[in-house]
């Protein structure tokens, strides 16, 4: 537990991929086969920063995270190459609970990242059907359209230039008009995510919305990350029930940064 808390496993870089622009993934050594899709990582940028990310790639022999380029540390990571070392803390959090035998996975931005080892879960188990929605702004900003080349996936961006034109949730919405869904699972800007939430309310379906805070220990001990009514979206969440997030009356509001302060979303 100590070593867990204390110091982050240091490995070395094994590939890295450019996914879209200003998207890359770095994957590593580990064996992924105890980590649920939801789960993420502290990354440790030694000298420099240790941040939140999630696990967009899982197998037995390595693991991966596929991140957007938007500040200093992001923008260290972006620059970093095979062979460069990085340290992490856990797999954290809860992760996603599968429940029902018709999903629809709503992805937004970088969510897709977040989401993509749970899609594969999805595929991988019998009986189960699925429907997965990827939206970004632009053409250029998707990813992991090769990756899940095949399935029933429908894309949108917000200015037509691939797919349907318009937001990830108004092509949700479309979609659960059509069809019945057992379950939707969401991962993105917490807009569309509080969108999504209200349809699926809406609707009376079962909705899971991973949820991103700024996180400082990761490990439920210092309370920077609590929302609603003291739940640590690092430790019981990142992943929350569309029953708790109806609670919860910051969600799609508002959020904290380092300091505490309140910033609008
Ligand atoms: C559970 C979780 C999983 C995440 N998974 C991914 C992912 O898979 N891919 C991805 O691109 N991004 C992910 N993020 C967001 C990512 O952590 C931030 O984009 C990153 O920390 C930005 O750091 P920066 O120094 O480059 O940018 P900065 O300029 O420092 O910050 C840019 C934005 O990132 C936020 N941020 C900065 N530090 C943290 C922190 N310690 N915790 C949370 N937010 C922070 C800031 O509040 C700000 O809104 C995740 C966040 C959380 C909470
Ligand atoms: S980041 Fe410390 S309790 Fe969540």
């Amino acid at each position: 537990m100590r070593n867990e808390i204390a110091y982050p496993k240091i490995v070395k870089i094994k590939k890295t991929k450019r996914e879209a622009k200003n998207i890359k993934t770095i994957l590593f050594e580990y064996d992924g086969k105890n980590i649920t899709p939801g789960q993420f990582l502290m990354i440790w940028i030694p000298g420099l920063d240790e941040i939140p990310m999630s696990i967009s790639y899982i197998n037995n022999k390595e693991i991966g995270f596929t991140f957007r380029k938007v500040g200093e540390a992001t923008t260290a990571l972006y620059n970093l190459k095979k062979g460069n070392k990085i340290g992490f803390r856990g797999p954290y959090g809860n992760g996603f609970t599968i429940k029902g035998k018709n999903i629809l996975v709503v992805g937004g931005g970088t969510g897709i990242a977040t989401l993509a080892p749970l899609i594969e879960k999805i595929l991988s188990i019998k009986n189960k059907k699925l429907t997965a929605i990827f939206g970004a702004k632009t053409k250029d900003e998707m990813f992991f359209t090769r990756r899940f080349r095949g399935i029933n996936l429908k894309i949108s961006t917000d200015d037509g230039s691939i797919g349907f034109k318009g937001m990830a949730s108004e092509l949700t919405e479309k979609i659960i008009k059509e069809e019945n869904f057992d379950q939707v699972i969401t991962c993105g800007p917490e807009k569309m995510m509080k969108k999504i939430v209200d349809i699926c309310n809406l609707y009376k379906i079962p909705v899971q919305a991973s949820l991103e805070r700024y996180i400082k220990c990761g490990i439920g001990l210092c309370g920077q990350c609590c929302i609603g009514e003291g739940l640590r979206v690092c430790k019981d969440g990142p992943v929350f029930e569309g029953d708790v997030l109806n609670k919860i009356s910051e969600f799609g509001y508002f959020k904290r940064d380092a300091s505490g302060k309140k910033i609008k979303i």
